[in-house]
């Protein structure tokens, strides 16, 4: 199903659309960062998941527009992306993961409908490290007789995925506040340190989380360098 379809279809129940506000209206209470006309937070509705894994279509596929199988690629996309949000948000064992997006406020004349306003979205997992382990993916050689104990302090990361903002919001800081935000999020439940891979020729992603304060981790593995991609790493 198209977004646009999607928006109509529900558009055209009037119930679903009350008790999508309801909800609304309930995510106000949660942790979140207000900025400007925008807040970042936690994504809690199917409908806010939905419009993410759109957005990250739409990211995934904004220079190959003259494809002419973009669109029926993109659904496809989308729809494999809300199945593995979907996934994600039931916690596995250790491993604890959220999907964040930056919704639009309303405002007191017009009272928007959750799933229209989401302009960014990212995951962030928190995650063990495994034994021996300095940083994500690092190939250790497990001692024979180990401890699996996990409550070492610190012993977890955090990890950022999928940063996207719609083009027509960005270069309005919403990239950075829901990193900001997403930095205190992993933090909060236990990460020493907060990591994210970056495109070598990704320019305006790598200005961004320099800007912030992730550094290039120079062990990270020759695999790396391959795949043409830096590992940054964040301590707070
Ligand atoms: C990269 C991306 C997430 C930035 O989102 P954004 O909301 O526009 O970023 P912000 O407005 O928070 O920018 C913060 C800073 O990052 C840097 N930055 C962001 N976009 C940039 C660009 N196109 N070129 C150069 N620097 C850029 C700037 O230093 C900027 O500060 P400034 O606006 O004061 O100069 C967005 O362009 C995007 O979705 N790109 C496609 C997906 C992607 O590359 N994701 C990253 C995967 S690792």
């Amino acid at each position: 199903m198209k977004k646009q379809e999607f928006h109509k279809q529900i558009a055209s129940q009037p119930r679903r659309l009350l008790q999508l506000q309801q909800q609304a209206d309930h995510v106000q209470n949660m942790k979140h960062r207000d900025f400007g006309q925008f807040v970042a937070r936690e994504a809690v509705l199917d409908e806010e998941y939905w419009t993410a894994a759109w957005l990250r279509a739409e990211t995934h596929w904004e220079n190959r527009t003259d494809d002419r199988f973009a669109d029926s690629y993109k659904k496809k996309f989308a729809e494999q992306e809300f199945n593995a949000l979907k996934r994600q948000s039931e916690t596995k064992l250790g491993q604890k993961s959220a999907c964040i997006v930056t919704v639009k406020k309303e405002n007191a004349n017009e009272r928007h409908i959750v799933l229209k306003s989401v302009v960014g979205t990212l995951d962030v997992s928190i995650c063990p490290f495994l034994l021996g382990e300095t940083f994500p993916g690092e190939k250790v050689k497990a001692p024979i007789f180990h401890s699996t104990d996990r409550k070492e302090p610190k012993s977890q990361y955090g990890y950022i995925a999928n940063l996207c903002v719609a083009k027509s919001a960005r270069r309005q800081g919403i990239a950075r506040n829901m990193l900001h935000f997403s930095i205190d999020f992993a933090v909060s439940d236990g990460a020493g340190q907060v990591y994210v891979h970056v495109h070598r020729n990704n320019i305006a992603a790598q200005e961004l989380y320099e800007k912030i304060g992730f550094k290039v981790v120079e062990l990270a593995s020759p695999q790396l360098s391959r795949d043409k991609m830096y590992l940054l790493c964040y301590r707070p």
